[in-house]
C-alpha cells in the first residue's frame, strides 16, 4: 500500500494521523499539491491511497475508515454518523474559516463561522460523558474530527475553543505521539502559514451572506472571490447576448462644451469640495475628493448620462492670509501661486473636471450677495454683538487660532481662543486671560463687533423635510445621513456669516461694509460661482431641481456644511436651487500607522507622486483599491507593493497580456472563430455577472466595491486560461486547435471589456488595452446595456489586433523600501536609536508623566536645549493638531475621540515646549491635584 500526501493539506493530516494510530504498514510518499497521484482522475486528488489490489480510494474520511478496519476496528453507526458530520457541516465552515485566516488575514472573525459547529461538539461531548466521542475507545471519528480541527484549535490567536468538554477531548487526542507527529510533518510546525500555499490552489468558499444571486452591497469584501453557481438558463442567455453585438449607435464621446442639462437624459451635476488653496493636497484629500469624483464621472459618461463636473480651489479667508503672512506674498499671489500648484496636480492625476475654476471671482461676489440679499429679505438673518480680540498692533481682529493666553478655567498658560487643551473646556477668546497676538505677541484688546447670524433654528422645519426626502430618494453614504441626524439631534443654533477680515467676499449690507462672508458661508457658493464661470448658463444646473440630481464629493469633515448649513442657506434663499440628492463622504486615509503631516514630512503629497516613477494610473487605481469607503483605511507602501505585484501585474496585466499574445503568435494576429462549449458559455455567465454587479455598486458609488468585480474577471480569466492551455492545443490536431482558438478568442474579448470597465480607474492603461487591441471605438458602448448581462463579442473572428506589450511593472522592494524612507512613512520603532539632544535628556528627567518627544533630531542647530527648526516644525503640527480637535467638536464626534485627540494634541504642546527650551508642563495650579 502505498499513502500519497502533500505538505500543508489538512486532509493528509487526517490520513497520517490515522495511520500512526492504527499502526498500518504502508509507504508514505510525500508529492506537491498539483500532482496527478490517480491517473483518472481529471484534477489533482491528495491524500490518496493505492490499494494492494490497485485500486485507489481518495477522500480522506474513506481513507481513515479503510485503515481502521485494516486494523480491525469497523466503524460503528454512530462513528459514520460523525465522519457525516464532518463531511457536510464542519468542513464547510472549516473550508471559510481558514480561507479567512490564511488567506485574508481576518483570524478575528473566524469564530463567528465556527460558532455553530464547535458550539455543537462540545454540547455532544459534554451530554455523552465519554472521555471520546462514541465511547471510552478513540475511533475514526475521533480522529477524523480532531485532525480537520486541529488548524484551527491549536492557533491560540484564533481564540477557539473555549467549551470545556471539547478541549478535555481535543487535548486528550494531541497527547497521542501518532497525532503530534502527523501534525509536525503536514503543518511543519508553521501552524495556519504552513497552509498558505495549499489554501491559495482551494475554490474559494461562499460566506452565508452570499449564496444569493444578488450582489451583497453591504457586505462584498466578504465575497469578492466567491464563485458562482452558473444554471444552463444563465450560460444559454450570456451566449445569445455575445451573439448579439454591439449596440450600433455607440457612445458619443466627444463632448461639446458648454454642458447643459438636456430634456429626456439623466442630468447629472458633480462636484468635489473645493480643497483649500494655500495647502499642497495629500493622497488622502486627493482620493476623498476630486478622485472619488472623477471615477464616478467618467463611469457617468460611459453610461451615456448627461454629467457636468466642477471643482476649483477655495481661495478666501484666514488660512490664505496666514499664508500670505508666512511666505512674504499677497493673498492673491498665493491664490495665483497655489491655484496652479493644483492644477498641476490632478492634471497628473487625470482628474477630468469640465471646469476647474476658484472662488475669488466676481461672480462669486455677484451670487453669494444675491443669496445674502435673499435670507435678509426673507428674514433669515438676525444680528448680534459680539466681544472679539483685536490686535492693534497687527491691525487686525483675531480669529480663533491667533491668540493665546492662559485659560480662565485651570491656568493653563497656553489655552486658544476657543478651547483649553489643558482641561478641553470650550473658551470664548475675550475670558483668555493675559491674552497675546500669536503673530506678534502683543496684547489685545477687546472690541465689540456686530456680526450677521443665519437663523438655522428658523429654518429647521424646512431642513428637515427636505433631508427626509432626499436622504431616502439618493444615495447618501452612512457617515453623512449619521453626522447630518446628530447635528440636528441637538438643535440647531444661529451659525455667524460674518468675519472681520479682508480676503473675502464682502458684505455689501451697509452696515457690515468693513466685513466679508465666512469662508464656510462662502464656500459651497463657490459651485455655483464656479460654474458660471463656466457657462452663463449656469442656472439652468443650479436652479433647476427638476431635471438635475447633484452629486456632492468630499470628506467626512465636510459632511455638515453640505447637509445643513449650505441647504439652509440656499432654502432660506428660496429661488428654485438645486440641493444636494447625494452626499457621498469619504472616511480618513492614514499614511501607514500615521497621520499625513506637512510639517512633519511624512506622507506623500499630490506634487510628490510624480517624482516617484511610479505611473499616475497605478496611483489611482491603489487610491481607489483602499478608498476609505465605510471606514478608515490606509496607505501603505508595501501594500501598494503587493497590490501591484499580485493584482495588477500577475493577474489583470497578465491576464490581458496573455489573451494579445496568443492572438499575436498563434492566430497572425487575427481573433479566431470561436465555436462556444458549455465551458465558454459558463465563463461568459460568469463574466456578465461580475460586469452587472459593477454596474450596480457603481451606481450606487460604491467605487471601491465595484474596483474588486474587475479583478475577479481577470481571475476568471486567467483560470480559464490555466485549465484550457490553448498553447498546448494550439499543437494538436483541428479539433484541439479549434479549442485553442475559442479560448483564445473569448479571453482576447474579455480583455477588451475589462478596458472598458477599467476607464474610470485607469484611463490610460484603459486606452492602451484598447490600443493593443486595435478595439474598435464602439466597444466603449459596453455600459449602455442596461444593468443586465451585458458582455458582447466586440472583437469578431478575423478582427486583426495591435502590437501586445506588458501593462504593468513589478514594484521591487528596494524601490519601495526607499520610498518608504523618503516620505517618512517609517515607524519610530524601525528607526536606528538618535543621540539624545539636551531638550531630550532634560525632557526624560521630567517625572514620569511627561513623555520624551518622539524622535527628536540631534542637529546642530540645538543651542541650550532649544531646537528652532523642530520647534517650528512643531508649531505647525500644533497648529494642523489644534485644527483637527476643533473639527471633531464641530462634527460633535464622540467624546472618547475627541479626548484621544485632544492628548495627542497636549503630547505635541510638551514637545514643542521642550524644543523652545521651556518647561513641558504648564504651571501647577495651587490647591489642585496634578
Ligand atoms: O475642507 C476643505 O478643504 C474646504 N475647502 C472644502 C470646501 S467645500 C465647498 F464648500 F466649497
Ligand atoms: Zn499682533
Amino acid at each position: 500500500m502505498k499513502l500519497f500526501i502533500s505538505e500543508g493539506n489538512p486532509h493528509c493530516l487526517k490520513v497520517l494521523s490515522a495511520l500512526g494510530v492504527t499502526g498500518v504498514q504502508c509507504d508514505v510518499q510525500c508529492v506537491n499539491h498539483e500532482e496527478r497521484v490517480v491517473p483518472f482522475l481529471s484534477r489533482p486528488a491528495v491524500p490518496a491511497l493505492l490499494l494492494p489490489n490497485g485500486l485507489y480510494l481518495f477522500s480522506s474520511n474513506a481513507i481513515c475508515r479503510y485503515l481502521f478496519e485494516v486494523n480491525g476496528q469497523e466503524s460503528s453507526e454512530l462513528c459514520n454518523q460523525w465522519l457525516e458530520w464532518e463531511a457536510t457541516d464542519l468542513q464547510p465552515a472549516l473550508l471559510q474559516a481558514l480561507h479567512m485566516a490564511v488567506l485574508q488575514g481576518k483570524g478575528s472573525e473566524v469564530s463567528k463561522v465556527l460558532q455553530s459547529p464547535l458550539n455543537f461538539l462540545d454540547q455532544s461531548l459534554g451530554k455523552g460523558n465519554t472521555p471520546y466521542l462514541t465511547g471510552e475507545a478513540v475511533s475514526v471519528a475521533d480522529i477524523v474530527l480532531w485532525a480537520a480541527l486541529y488548524p484551527v484549535l491549536s492557533e491560540s490567536s484564533l481564540a477557539l475553543g473555549e467549551g470545556k468538554s471539547m478541549k478535555a477531548w481535543f487535548d486528550r487526542i494531541a497527547a497521542m505521539h501518532s497525532c503530534q507527529s502527523a501534525a509536525q510533518k503536514v503543518l511543519q510546525g508553521k501552524g495556519l502559514q504552513g497552509m498558505k500555499s495549499y489554501m491559495q490552489r482551494q475554490p474559494a468558499p461562499h460566506s452565508n451572506q452570499c449564496r444569493e444571486t444578488q450582489p451583497c452591497n453591504s457586505n462584498l469584501a466578504e465575497c469578492e472571490e466567491g464563485e458562482r453557481v452558473v444554471s444552463e438558463e444563465e450560460m444559454e442567455a450570456a451566449a445569445h447576448t455575445w451573439n448579439k453585438g454591439l449596440n450600433p449607435a455607440p457612445l458619443d464621446t466627444g463632448r461639446q462644451h458648454p454642458i447643459l442639462p438636456q430634456e429626456g437624459k439623466r442630468n447629472i451635476l458633480v462636484t468635489s469640495a473645493l480643497p483649500y488653496v494655500n495647502n499642497v493636497p495629500h493622497l488622502g484629500n486627493i482620493i476623498g475628493c476630486v478622485l472619488s469624483a472623477d471615477v464616478f464621472s467618467r463611469y457617468c459618461r460611459l453610461r451615456g448620462w448627461n454629467l457636468l463636473f466642477v471643482c476649483g480651489t477655495d481661495e478666501y479667508g484666514t488660512a490664505t492670509e496666514n499664508k500670505a503672512r508666512e511666505e512674504g506674498l499677497t493673498p492673491q499671489q498665493i491664490c495665483d501661486k497655489y491655484h496652479a500648484i493644483h492644477s498641476g496636480i490632478y492634471k497628473w492625476f487625470q482628474i477630468d473636471f469640465d471646469f476647474f475654476g476658484r472662488t475669488t471671482t466676481e461672480k462669486q461676489t455677484e451670487i453669494a450677495q444675491d443669496i445674502f440679499w435673499r435670507l435678509h429679505k426673507n428674514g433669515f438673518l438676525v444680528d448680534d454683538t459680539v466681544e472679539q480680540l483685536r490686535c492693534e498692533n497687527c491691525q487686525r481682529f483675531l480669529a480663533d487660532r491667533f491668540v493665546e493666553g492662559t485659560c480662565p478655567h485651570c491656568s493653563y498658560p497656553e489655552a486658544r481662543g476657543d478651547q483649553c487643551d489643558k482641561c478641553g473646556r470650550l473658551i470664548n477668546a475675550v475670558e483668555l486671560r493675559e491674552p497675546q497676538c500669536k503673530v506678534c505677541r502683543r496684547t489685545p484688546v477687546i472690541r465689540s463687533s456686530k456680526h450677521l447670524f443665519l437663523d438655522l433654528p428658523k429654518l429647521e422645519t424646512q431642513l428637515e423635510q427636505w433631508l427626509e426626502k432626499s436622504t431616502s430618494t439618493g444615495d447618501w453614504t452612512a457617515n453623512a445621513k449619521q453626522i447630518t441626524r446628530s447635528w440636528l439631534r441637538d438643535g440647531l443654533k444661529p451659525r455667524c456669516i460674518t468675519r472681520d477680515l479682508q480676503w473675502g467676499t464682502p458684505v455689501p449690507h451697509p452696515e457690515y461694509k468693513e466685513k466679508v462672508f465666512y469662508v464656510w458661508f462662502d464656500a459651497p457658493i463657490g459651485y455655483l460661482s464656479i460654474t458660471a464661470n463656466y457657462t452663463d448658463k449656469w442656472e439652468t444646473w443650479w436652479k433647476n431641481p427638476q431635471q438635475v440630481e447633484l452629486y456632492n464629493f468630499m470628506a467626512k469633515d465636510n459632511v455638515p456644511f453640505h447637509s445643513v448649513v449650505f441647504p439652509c442657506s440656499l432654502l432660506g434663499a428660496q429661488d428654485n436651487y438645486t440641493l444636494v440628492n447625494n452626499l457621498v463622504a469619504t472616511e480618513y486615509l492614514n499614511y501607514e500607522d500615521t497621520k499625513f503631516s506637512k510639517s512633519r514630512g511624512v506622507g506623500v503629497f499630490g506634487d510628490m507622486a510624480k517624482d516617484t516613477g511610479i505611473p499616475s494610473d497605478v496611483w489611482r487605481f491603489y487610491l481607489l483599491y483602499v478608498r476609505p469607503e465605510g471606514q478608515d483605511s490606509a496607505f501603505s507602501w508595501a501594500d501598494m507593493a503587493l497590490k501591484n505585484n499580485s493584482e495588477l501585474l500577475n493577474n489583470l496585466g497578465n491576464f490581458i497580456n496573455r489573451a494579445g499574445m496568443f492572438v499575436t503568435r498563434f492566430f497572425e494576429g487575427c481573433v479566431p472563430v470561436m465555436d462556444l462549449q458549455q465551458e465558454d458559455k459558463r465563463l461568459l455567465a460568469l463574466v456578465g455577472w461580475e460586469l452587472q454587479q459593477y454596474i450596480k455598486l457603481m451606481d450606487k458609488v460604491k467605487i471601491r466595491d465595484a474596483l474588486k468585480h474587475i479583478l475577479n474577471i481577470s481571475r476568471h480569466g486567467n483560470q480559464y486560461i490555466q485549465v484550457n492551455e490553448p498553447w498546448k492545443k494550439i499543437k494538436g490536431g483541428d479539433i484541439e486547435r479549434q479549442r485553442a482558438g475559442t479560448v483564445t478568442g473569448v479571453s482576447v474579448n474579455i480583455a477588451c471589456l475589462l478596458s472598458v470597465m477599467l476607464f474610470p480607474y485607469m484611463p490610460k492603461v484603459s486606452q492602451t488595452i484598447r490600443d493593443q487591441l486595435n478595439a474598435p471605438q464602439s466597444c466603449i458602448s459596453t455600459m449602455l446595456y442596461g444593468t443586465t448581462g451585458t458582455f458582447v463579442c466586440s472583437l469578431r473572428a478575423g478582427h486583426r489586433i495591435g502590437t501586445v506589450s506588458p501593462l504593468f511593472q513589478k514594484l521591487e522592494v528596494d524601490q519601495i523600501e526607499a520610498l518608504k524612507k523618503r516620505f517618512g512613512g517609517q515607524q519610530p520603532e524601525d528607526e536606528p536609536p538618535k543621540k539624545k539632544t539636551t531638550a531630550q535628556k532634560a525632557a526624560s528627567t521630567q517625572p514620569a508623566t511627561v513623555p520624551a518627544p518622539a524622535a527628536p533630531a540631534a542637529d546642530a542647530a540645538t543651542v541650550n536645549g532649544v531646537d528652532p527648526e523642530k520647534a517650528k516644525q512643531l508649531t505647525q503640527a500644533v497648529a494642523e493638531q489644534g485644527d483637527k480637535v476643533r473639527a471633531l467638536k464641530t462634527q460633535k464626534a464622540e467624546k472618547a475621540v475627541i479626548t484621544a485627540e485632544v492628548t495627542k494634541l497636549l503630547d505635541l504642546k510638551k514637545q514643542l515646549a521642550v524644543a523652545e527650551g521651556k518647561s513641558p508642563e504648564p504651571a501647577p495650579q495651587k490647591g489642585k491635584k496634578k
